[in-house]
């Protein structure tokens, strides 16, 4: 079943019925003002880090399913509805939601009323805008009362989620025109302020949410809705909201568009105050003056629509097949952007208050955007660079406000220094340019401490070279790129991390997935070194590629594919030998790419046992059978239930990486069909199943030993999105 359809012409997914399975998100925002809007209205607009500067508030895991928002209430006689549909949910006459690129148009009728919204951030600005147009398509005249509601949230929205008996004496407001302005804690330490507004004089306002909606409400039924009637109120405590009420006359035919801001404001901090207690409202005028009219809406909405089009222009396949033509020249590069912008923080299964920058996702990322914004992608790849260690370790993650490594997360996760290697001989490729190569850059953020970016590339290889283990494959410290996978951990405390604790730090455990990933890279390394010159570097570097080679045909090989791991203790894992997870996806991806044993038929044999033992019809799961119960000595990955996330699910992130492998063979249509079982568009028919948007690619998929095989989760930001779209382009 579907909710919708593509609108190619336009770039937009066009849902039309309001019910989807799950929310269907957009992000609005390009640099540093962001906001998440569902297909219903829901969502939360923050500045640059969704954990401290969010604006307006969210409740995750709600009951229902996104519940608050941007909303509008529509009273037209004894009928109240909404042009999202939510939160009133009165059955509409036409419901449409359009998610464009960073833009959202919601368009529906009741009555003979016809609502328009265009949702967009202008290029370059702190401010959201609602263009609201409400027409009469009836033959009477109408009167109708308009409320706006945003709930603000008290900015770090981790402590608003939890701090009440501070928080719920701190809510403070301003309120002069049409403007309602948001001061909490602006008296003492923060220079910074949020405001709502509307190009036009209110007939009222309320900014205290128990008085608006009454304490037994739901947003469905706010009081004052209900009685058609603002209370004026003035919070001072508790919970702070702005809603704006207008009384709008339409005759017949006649259309009133009025124009709502939500923007954000930062002051120099000798100049925070106009008078005693009233806040400097003049750079909040000035946003307002600069968007006050139609006409400047829909010129800053053109040059957004230029800005995509720029973006986009770059790329444009014309396959025959529109669902692989709008993957590639639209959606995939749209999601592949969002994920530079948002990394891991903010979507609807990420709380924006969680995970910084991963130094492993970030660098695999970049290659779905590096075409795009080449010189952003050079500044991330120092970013990243910048929170590595001499020895070509590094932190796992790092925040992006502060572009400090995470020091509660810590390292040794050993995957992470090669994807280095990935992300900047890409940007070389993209963009022919090596200088980034002599650029100074810190080990662990640490200025005295820089070298040229070319020695963080030798560090990270060398860091496997020198992180061997007894049969001279790589150690994998804490998990490589399966997060999961925690062979030195053997935790049996429900309350510690898989991740942070309980590392044994041991000396055994190796990996074949970084085996495969340092014979990939390592080749690159080489061919970088001859590229400029170090011949000599490039001969030595050769050599430890030819003994991984080497330690993989002697040690990592199980007959028919190639093992997965050995443990802690020495024992194999992915291999026929084992009762569960006797096959994984990730060394067949990774080994089968580098081409170890083409010549006497592993690749093959991999890419055979891939087929047979990994494929489903939803996709290939990670590993197979599933594990059923906790194994110790395996970590996280035996944790969760059969079928789902790194336990055979199917972890969308790694599937390209058996389509690459498969192209390695010059099995083309199998790499295709590979594709189209996981990427969004060819799931329209089955939303129902899938659950999540057809329009981008999700984490996981649940997989065939799972419950409900076909279902999605997380979707949004995944690296899957670099990965699939790498996959089509790949060298
Ligand atoms: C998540 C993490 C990524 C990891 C993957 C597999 O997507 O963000 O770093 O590689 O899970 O565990
Ligand atoms: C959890 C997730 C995994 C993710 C990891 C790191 O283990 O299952 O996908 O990579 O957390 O945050």
């Amino acid at each position: 079943m579907k909710y919708g359809h593509f609108d190619d012409t336009n770039r937009e997914y066009v849902i039309t019925n309001p019910k989807t399975p799950y929310p269907w998100i957009n992000y609005l925002g390009n640099e540093d003002f962001f906001s998440l809007t569902s297909n219903t209205g829901g969502g939360y607009t923050f500045y640059k880090d969704a954990k401290f500067r969010r604006l307006t508030r969210y409740r995750y895991n709600n009951v229902p399913v996104d519940n608050g928002g941007k909303y509008f209430y529509i009273k037209d006689g004894d009928t109240t509805w909404s042009p999202g549909w939510k939160p009133v949910k009165t059955e509409l006459d036409s419901y449409e939601c359009r998610h464009g690129m960073s833009y959202t148009k919601f368009k529906s009728s009741k009555n003979g009323i016809e609502a328009q919204i265009l949702q967009f951030i202008p290029l370059g600005f702190w401010g959201e805008i609602q263009k609201v147009s409400l027409k009469n398509t009836s033959s009477e005249t109408k009167k109708l009362k308009l409320f706006s509601f945003i709930e603000w949230c008290l900015w770090n929205a981790e402590d608003d989620m939890i701090n009440f008996q501070r928080n719920f004496s701190t809510g403070e407001v301003e309120i002069e025109d049409s403007t309602i302005y948001h001061k909490t804690e602006f008296k003492e330490r923060r220079n910074h302020y949020a405001f709502y507004s509307v190009n036009t004089p209110i007939d009222g306002y309320d900014t205290d949410r128990e008085s608006f909606l009454g304490l037994y409400n739901d947003f469905d039924s706010p009081e004052v809705v209900d009685e058609g009637a603002p209370k004026n109120t003035i919070a001072h405590g508790w919970s702070p909201i702005a809603s704006h009420y207008v009384e709008i006359e339409l005759k017949p035919g006649e259309q009133r568009d009025l124009i709502f801001m939500l923007g954000y404001v930062e002051v120099e901090k000798d100049d925070k105050w106009e008078s005693k207690a009233v806040i400097n409202k003049k750079p909040a005028k000035a946003m307002l003056a600069k968007f006050d009219t139609v006409d400047k809406i829909d010129a800053a909405y053109n040059d957004l629509r230029a800005y995509w089009d720029r973006l986009l222009g770059k790329i444009n396949i014309d396959s025959g097949d529109d669902r692989l033509d709008r993957m590639v020249n639209i959606w995939n590069q749209y999601q592949c952007m969002v994920t530079f912008n948002m990394s891991r923080s903010a979507s609807f299964f990420e709380s924006g208050i969680g995970r910084g920058m991963g130094f492993r996702d970030s660098n695999q990322d970049l290659i779905g955007f590096v075409h795009q914004i080449p010189e952003r992608a050079r500044e991330r790849i120092f970013d990243i660079a910048s929170t590595q260690f001499e020895d070509g370790s590094c932190y796992h993650q790092y925040q992006p406000l502060t572009k400090k490594g995470n020091s509660a997360v810590g390292g040794d996760f050993n995957d992470d220094p090669l994807w280095l290697i990935l992300s900047t001989t890409e940007y070389i490729k993209e963009t022919g340019d090596f200088s980034l190569l002599d650029e100074m850059v810190p080990f662990d953020n640490d200025a005295s401490r820089a070298k040229p970016h070319f020695e963080h590339l030798k560090a990270s290889f060398y860091h496997v070279v020198n992180n061997l283990g007894p049969h001279k494959l790589p150690l994998i410290g804490r998990a490589d790129w399966n997060d999961c996978l925690n062979l030195n951990c053997f935790s049996d405390d429900p309350n510690e991390s898989f991740q942070t604790t309980g590392n044994k730090k041991g000396n055994t455990a190796e990996s074949l997935m970084i085996a495969g990933l340092f014979v990939v890279y390592g080749k690159e390394y080489v061919k970088l070194c001859k590229r400029i010159d170090k011949d000599k570097e490039a001969v030595e570097a050769q050599k430890h590629v030819e003994n991984m080679i080497k330690a993989v045909k002697a040690h990592g090989w199980d007959g028919d594919w190639y093992l997965r791991a050995y443990d802690f203790f020495g024992n194999k894992i992915g291999s026929n030998e084992n009762e569960e997870g006797k096959i994984f996806i990730e060394s067949q991806g990774w080994c089968t790419m580098a081409e170890i044993g083409k010549e006497e038929g592993m690749v093959e044999k991999s890419l055979n046992a891939v087929k047979k033992h990994l494929d489903c019809d939803y996709g290939i799961v990670l590993n197979s059978p599933a594990f059923t119960k906790y194994h110790i000595e395996y970590g996280e990955i035996s944790t969760y239930p059969a079928g789902y996330k790194e336990n055979g699910g199917i972890f969308c992130h790694n599937n390209p990486w058996i389509m690459i492998g498969e192209t390695v063979l010059g099995r083309g249509d199998q790499a295709y069909e590979y594709y189209t079982k996981i990427a969004p568009s060819f799931l329209e028919d089955i939303s129902e199943l899938h659950k999540v948007e057809p329009y981008v690619y999700c984490q996981m998929i649940a997989g065939k030993e799972a419950f409900k095989p076909g279902e999605a989760k997380n979707s949004w930001l995944s690296g899957t999105a670099s990965w699939n779209f790498f996959a089509i382009f790949r060298r």
